[in-house]
């Protein structure tokens, strides 16, 4: 079903404040999960509303968390977000981010206790849109094997970074660092399909093609993604005092606890290094070299990071509206809220 933005994002905020968070937070929240959902990143829109939904009322997201800001330094500093929910926490830390680049010239801002954040692009983007570069990092539940390994150690670490231009683009590159989310294994296993090969292993470690057999994801380019996790990792989660590694907090565990996940933004002032005119106007050159290096057979042509994302957006608008599975929909506008979906289940849970 094909829903306009804000009709969408009026249905999450609404569910979400009926399960308990306030108006602004879920206003945030919404706001981001609109973002994703239009870029065509469903699987960090609207079907997560549940989840959070069901997390709020049993306690595990604070909604009245007392944030905390320490500024540790000129360009440094913790925001403790109290568990309150991820989306308001990654957000002002950002903006706290912002403004101190603006002021020193660059800034690393950790965000200790917190929930889920979703797509972390978000984040960077708002930097880019102010003129300054943005890297960000944060951790999610441990599901990936460390390469070499049996057990799942860390999470799908995702990594973004972005950067403004001279003129309309915005570089948002956003990746997970697992070669796939776990909910394409589960779109998999759905439709009883084998899945490749390079996505998941077994109890054993190893190579894994039937989905029921999935014991946990693989880093992306074997050793180089696994180390790209440990980053991930060490600067959201060993520096900031949070739970790291296998010892973060299953997504489905136990909804009434707290996440207590950690998540790192650092942005910079191209001021401070080439002057943001020049570095714009190279980015943009850049981005122009980019888009003119002949695409390969099958490609079509070469895009820059969050491009393809802008594209999917775009082509919603053009084509009445955002797509939004029907059942999704019926639960969205629905009284029903459901408190007991998640709940205890295991970390590759349906
Ligand atoms: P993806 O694989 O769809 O894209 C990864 C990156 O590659 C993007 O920057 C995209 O712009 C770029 N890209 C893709 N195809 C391209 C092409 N043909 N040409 C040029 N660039 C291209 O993203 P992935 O890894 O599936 O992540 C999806 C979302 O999930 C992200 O928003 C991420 O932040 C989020 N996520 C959040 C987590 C959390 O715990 N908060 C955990 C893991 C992922």
């Amino acid at each position: 079903m094909k829903l306009q933005r804000q009709e969408l994002k009026d249905l999450m905020k609404h569910k979400m404040m009926q399960a308990g968070l306030h108006e602004d937070h879920a206003e945030t929240t919404a706001e981001i999960l609109t973002w994703s959902h239009e870029r065509g990143y469903a699987s960090h829109g609207a079907v997560r509303v549940e989840y959070y939904s069901e997390r709020i009322f049993k306690g595990g997201i604070t909604v009245d968390p007392k944030f905390t800001w320490t500024q540790t330094g000129p360009s440094t500093g913790i925001f403790d977000g109290d568990n309150g929910i991820g989306y308001v926490i990654a957000k002002e830390g950002m903006e706290k981010a912002i403004a101190m680049a603006k002021e020193s010239g660059a800034a690393i801002v950790g965000m200790a206790n917190m929930s889920h954040s979703g797509s972390i692009g978000y984040y960077t983007e708002m930097a880019a849109k102010e003129g300054l570069l943005a890297i960000s990092f944060c951790q999610s539940d441990p599901m990936a094997i460390p390469y070499g390994g049996t057990e799942p150690f860390y999470g799908t670490n995702p990594i973004s970074f972005a950067a403004p231009t001279a003129d309309e683009r915005t570089v948002v590159f956003d990746m997970a660092t697992t070669v796939q989310a776990w909910g394409k294994i589960l779109d998999k296993k759905s439709k009883h399909e084998p899945i490749p090969a390079d996505w998941a292993v077994d109890e054993k470690g190893l190579p894994v093609t039937d989905p029921n057999l999935v014991n946990a994801l693989v880093p992306i380019a074997g050793a180089k993604g696994y180390g790209l996790m440990m980053l991930v990792d060490v600067f959201s989660g060993v520096l900031l005092g949070v739970p790291y590694g296998k010892h973060v907090t299953s997504m489905y565990h136990d909804l009434s606890e707290p996440r207590q996940l950690g998540q790192m933004h650092i942005v910079i002032d191209p001021a401070r290094f080439i002057g943001k005119e020049e570095f714009e106007k190279r980015m943009s050159a850049c981005l122009d070299e980019l888009g003119a290096v002949p695409a390969a057979e099958g490609y079509g042509k070469v895009y820059y990071p969050g491009e393809r994302a802008v594209m999917r957006r775009d082509r919603y608008y053009a084509t009445g509206g955002i797509d939004v599975v029907d059942e999704l929909v019926d639960y969205l506008k629905g009284d029903a809220i459901h408190f007991d979906r998640y709940d205890h289940k295991n970390r590759f849970a349906e």
